[in-house]
């Protein structure tokens, strides 16, 4: 294939996509470019903009101005294209409870058009993807949460859209059921272009190619999980937990470090450069003992913090 013939690399192009809902601010001028074969997380806290704006990517709401491209087709120009590249597991789960997952595959994949054998063989293979092929022939108002959750992104799967939304496929699914989910999610990655939104922060770590964080209905950063990391942390935060700390020695401690915090079970030490063996020549002679040391990572949670000011607590 020629440079020129190559497919176009991005997937989603949004251009101060803005949604108001009478004075409210839902979204506000979002500007993200999401490539092909990439996870994006859009991750905030409950009502910073996340389901309004997938709801304007896949043609269900109108946006108040600004617009997106999804796989080159105008969201507002041209809905019908856009329809025929995109599906979505919404968030709140659409199943018709009645029927067992191999009819309600079988209905969305002939509400697409698709040939009795190929929504067979599709199924076949989505029921199989998302671990539910022996429970298939079962009501599904008899499923668990997750197995719903796993049946909803099979639907979603059916038309083989190249784009896929995902809006909270984890809501509500305690922490066992959520990270088997992600298991099931992880084998999407890299075929499909998926835009994916949660409040949970480790979902999005462990998940996303890039992240960007979202805030009352604006973008308040983005990049890979490492770079948003990286870009608060300039300086290093050493743990010690040590038995033993005096107010006198952490005193000593602030004479070398001026940053030193007590927390529970020993000290956080902030510098730009911290020398552990120092520190411990220091400690081990004025009786203390230490059980462990360690270079504190920033977590999404502190990258959260940095920039909204508030804790995202999950
Ligand atoms: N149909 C609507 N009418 C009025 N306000 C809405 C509507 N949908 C969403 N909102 C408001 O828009 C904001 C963003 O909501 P939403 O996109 O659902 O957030 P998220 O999915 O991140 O939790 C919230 O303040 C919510 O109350
Ligand atoms: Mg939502």
């Amino acid at each position: 294939m020629s440079e020129t013939m190559m497919p176009h690399p991005i997937a989603i192009q949004m251009t101060g996509i803005s949604k108001t809902f009478g004075k409210h601010l839902a979204v506000v001028g979002l500007d993200l470019t999401v490539q092909q074969g990439e996870l994006f997380s859009l991750l905030g806290p409950n009502g910073a903009g996340k389901t309004t704006t997938i709801k304007m990517l896949c043609c269900l709401l109108r946006p108040s101005s600004g617009t997106a491209t999804i796989m080159g087709n105008d969201i507002q120009k041209a809905p019908l294209a856009v329809k025929q590249v995109i599906d979505i597991s919404p968030q709140e789960t659409a199943l018709s409870e009645h029927l067992n997952a191999w009819e309600n595959l079988s209905l969305i994949g002939r509400s697409h058009g698709l040939a009795k054998s190929t929504v067979r063989k599709r199924s076949e293979e989505l029921l199989q993807m998302m671990s539910l092929l022996d429970r298939a022939k079962e009501r599904v108002r008899r499923f668990s949460g997750g197995m719903k959750r796993r049946l909803s992104i099979a639907m979603a799967l059916v038309s083989d859209p190249q784009v896929l939304f995902l809006d909270e496929p984890t809501l509500g699914l305690d922490p066992q059921s959520r990270a088997g989910l992600w298991e099931h999610i992880e084998r999407l990655k890299g075929g499909k272009t998926v835009m994916l939104t949660t409040h949970y922060l480790e979902e999005a770590d462990s998940l996303a190619d890039r992240i960007a964080i979202m805030d009352e209905g604006r973008v308040v950063v983005q990049g890979t999980s490492r770079e948003l990391k990286d870009g608060i942390s300039e300086r290093k935060v050493m743990r010690i937990e040590a038995d033993g700390l005096s107010a006198d020695v952490v005193e000593g401690l602030r004479q070398i470090y001026p940053e030193v915090a007590v927390v529970e079970g020993g000290v956080e030490i902030t510098s730009d450069d911290v020398d552990l063996y120092a520190i411990q020549d220091y400690l081990r002679p004025r009786g203390v003992t230490v059980r462990s040391t360690y270079l504190k990572q920033a977590t999404l949670d502190d990258v959260f913090l940095h920039y909204t000011g508030r804790e995202l607590r999950e």
